[in-house]
């Protein structure tokens, strides 16, 4: 269909009112109903729970089919970004909008690499806290705190401080995440290195100790940006929509991504990882068969799920997830690693691709299912998997940050209810109830 013959407005009727409502056009073909002056219109507002049917925003920057499994980062499909891109490289495509050149990519990891250290004093922060607590509510009060050192980030500063925000955020954030780490074992913190990579810092960051030299694994490192990249953005999901949400009041960037990193906690979000290994671990330890497994997570009453299944835009494979499965059997080889839960995990996919619950539902292996695998033979700690899908995020949220605050369009997120409680009525004091 060109754009002259796509249909401009739409027609609602209500009782017996008609009303025309404008249409607008995506350039993959969606088409959003727009109702922002329906209820000044007829009074009338649109109800959908979980936002499942709504476009909360026009965006450039991620594009997913998920009747076909389709996914794309500012147009460039996500299995020639995994094989050919970095993860610094696709944090500057998600948030510039281009692939950088090859100079503007050095100076930007240049500008990553001079603002990985923390201040001093935040390292109290973490030490003050209960060395069992999880990563991520430290992750989250660490992001949030780095705006009490920089106080001068505000959401309509110039584009250059909001840069600057940016080199921060991207840079400081694996600091913060392996300092958590290094807190819940009582060893001491490590100083980011300058003369390594994103991702070799991350794990220089993580498993040197000051009495030795660390040279990170290079397998290692690249299958550790491999997932960085995979996990980079998603449109509007929960994690994504809280960063646009709590910008939208016009909270800085520190405090928008601290609230998307506690979205993202959630074990039906992010917190999927963590939830997958240890469902494959208890199926493993507990002398439970996968097909045992698979009777309890259609049983609605046991109250199971299969953890890493399912996806509410992915009615198809998840794209991440096809990368992943075979960067799963490429780590482990590559590493001589012979994981039992990888088979446990194969024997799941392979039961439920062909059981009816799982087909008629739509449900296929997400992001989830193998990244938690793969994490595991890295060496990552359970605990740290979802703060590294938050590592990953991190462009994403800050992508759709700063698109949010350039949308002519955007207003503060304020939804509207169906009010279902107690019509009015007359307090009645205490001794009369
Ligand atoms: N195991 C068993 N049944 C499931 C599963 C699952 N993993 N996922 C969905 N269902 C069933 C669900 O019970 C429902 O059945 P019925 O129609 O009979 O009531 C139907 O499928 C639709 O599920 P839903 O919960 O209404 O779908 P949703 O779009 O609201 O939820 C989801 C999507 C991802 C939260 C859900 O599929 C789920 O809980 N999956 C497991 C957790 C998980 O892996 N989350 C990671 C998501 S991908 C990474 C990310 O975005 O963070």
């Amino acid at each position: 269909m060109t754009t002259e013959t796509q249909p401009k407005t739409a027609k609602l009727t209500i009782g017996d009112r008609e009303i025309d409502l404008d249409l607008i056009h995506g350039t993959e073909g969606e088409i959003g109903l727009d109702i922002r002056k329906l209820r000044a219109q007829a009074n009338v507002i649109a109800y959908d729970p979980g936002f499942a049917n709504t476009g909360s925003c026009r965006s450039e920057i991620t594009f997913l089919d998920g009747e076909k499994g389709i996914l794309r980062y500012r147009g460039y499909p996500i299995e020639q970004l995994a094989e050919h891109s970095s993860f610094l490289e696709v944090a500057w495509l998600l948030i510039k909008g281009e692939l950088p050149t090859k100079e503007r990519l050095a100076e930007f990891e240049h500008e990553i690499k001079y603002h990985t250290m923390l201040k001093e004093s935040l390292k109290g922060f973490f030490t003050s806290l209960p060395r069992m607590g999880h990563p991520m509510a430290i992750c989250a009060a660490a992001v949030g705190g780095l705006s009490t050192f920089y106080q001068d980030v505000k959401y309509d500063d110039p584009e250059d401080k909001r840069w600057a925000a940016v080199i921060r955020l991207l840079a400081k954030f694996p600091t913060i995440a392996a300092y958590a780490y290094k807190h819940s074992l009582r060893l001491p913190f490590m100083y980011p290195r300058n003369d390594l990579g994103y991702t070799e810092n991350i794990l220089h960051l993580l498993y040197a100790n000051p009495c030795e030299e660390y040279a990170p694994d290079p397998v290692i490192a690249k299958a550790l940006d491999l997932l960085l990249i995979l996990h980079a953005d998603h449109e509007q999901n929960c994690s994504t929509s809280t960063v646009r949400m709590v910008g939208s009041s016009h909270a800085n960037l520190f405090a928008s991504v601290s609230a998307g990193i506690s979205a993202l906690w959630g074990p039906l979000h992010g917190g999927a990882n963590q939830k997958v290994i240890e469902m494959l671990i208890s199926i493993h330890e507990g002398g439970k068969t996968a097909q045992q497994f698979m009777e309890m997570a259609k049983d609605k009453k046991s109250n199971t799920r299969l953890m890493g299944f399912g996806h509410r835009v992915y009615k198809n494979h998840d794209p991440r997830a096809r990368i992943l499965q075979q960067a799963c059997d490429d780590v482990l080889n590559r590493l001589g690693i012979h994981n039992p839960l990888l088979e446990i995990a194969k024997e799941l996919e392979g039961i439920a691709l062909s059981d009816d619950y799982f087909i008629e539902r739509k449900l296929y292996p997400n992001v989830d299912f193998y990244s938690g695998i793969i994490y595991q033979a890295l060496g990552i700690p359970v605990d740290m998997f979802t703060v590294f899908f938050s590592m990953g995020r991190l462009p994403g949220w800050i992508a759709q940050w700063l698109e949010f605050h350039r949308d002519e369009d955007a207003r503060i997120s304020r939804p509207r209810q169906i009010y279902t409680g107690a019509t009015e009525r007359d307090y009645v004091p205490a001794h009369k109830r």
